[in-house]
């Protein structure tokens, strides 16, 4: 079996049309612009290519939209005092700290302090709390991603054995809540492997449903798979750069093997990648529907 590419550009470009649309509508009902403020402390070149693309992203579709660039040396208190502005600030209805931090800042301390109502990264223990019991307002937006890629693509998930590969606060945990909850998109059977898994192919090869977040390259190859896998890959790993000095990127799963057993599989780059910009865009409007009372 040669499996169908699960294409990420193409499932986060409908959304997008779907949201645009949303936000012309919010904005003529109700006088709300979406407003994002993306905040990047330092020069880690990773994090400026993604704060870029967020804040291009977000233009498009016509939020209100800050980019707030800070140095590397900036005090822990006065990042705190400047999320506490965007905190007041009425206009901005999503805040994002992009991560990681420098050294010197606490970033649980950082993260507690946006106002749970604009933390539309989901990272808040507020909400990270609220999707525990199946409430959240804003879903993280990677595991966001992965589920909205497998329902548009057709996954069933209800009753799927789901296996996890990573325990990240990021993707890994929230991935394994979103889709163990008794709702539609959802109700799977959800197994987490990581590095303290004892035998990870016994658990890989059940899966349904794989997903990889381990962090490694190949961490997954074709002989931990079984036949029909549907795999969502979300490792971005650089592995060098291409002749136009663009990063080269490959997943966590040993993509050429496992494609040949899986049903479904998720290109790097290609792939969750273009679903991460997009749920953090549902997230903001969702926000700004929140602060003005719309359902
Ligand atoms: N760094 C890598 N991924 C993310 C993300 O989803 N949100 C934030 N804020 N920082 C990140």
């Amino acid at each position: 079996m040669t499996a169908k590419l699960i294409n990420g550009n193409e499932v986060a470009q409908l959304i997008r049309e779907e949201l645009k649309q949303e936000v012309t509508q919010i904005k003529e009902k109700y006088n709300v612009t979406p407003g994002l403020v993306t905040i990047l402390v330092g020069e880690n070149p990773a994090s400026i290519s993604y704060v870029t693309a967020k804040q291009k992203t977000s233009k498009d579709l016509g939020f209100y939209s800050i980019q707030d660039n800070q140095p590397q040396d900036i005090t822990e208190e006065q990042l705190l005092n400047l999320i506490d502005k965007y905190n007041k600030d009425p206009k901005i209805h999503g805040i994002l700290v992009q991560l990681p931090l420098p050294k010197h800042i606490n970033e649980t301390k950082v993260l507690y302090a946006i106002d749970p109502k604009k933390d539309v990264d989901g990272f808040h223990p507020v909400n990270v709390g609220k999707l525990m019991i199946g409430e959240a307002d804003f879903l993280p937006c990677t595991p966001a991603g992965i589920q909205q890629l497998l329902i548009r693509s057709g996954a069933k998930i209800d009753g799927a054995e789901v296996v996890v590969v990573g325990r990240s606060n990021i993707v890994g945990k929230p991935i394994t809540n979103i889709l163990l909850q008794k709702q539609k998109g959802a109700n799977a059977t959800v197994t987490i492997c990581h590095t303290g898994t004892k035998d990870m192919a016994f658990h890989t090869k059940r899966a349904d449903i794989l997903i990889v977040a381990a962090g490694k390259p190949k961490a997954v190859t074709a002989d931990m798979v079984k036949e029909g896998v549907i795999v969502i890959d979300v490792g971005v790993n650089r592995i060098g750069m291409t002749p136009e000095g663009k990063a080269k990127l490959c997943g966590d799963v040993d993509f050429d093997g496992v494609k040949e057993k899986a049903s479904a599989i998720t290109p790097v780059p290609g792939g969750v990648g273009p679903m991460t910009i997009t749920m953090l865009m549902m997230n903001t409007v969702k926000a700004a529907k929140l602060h003005a009372g719309v359902k």
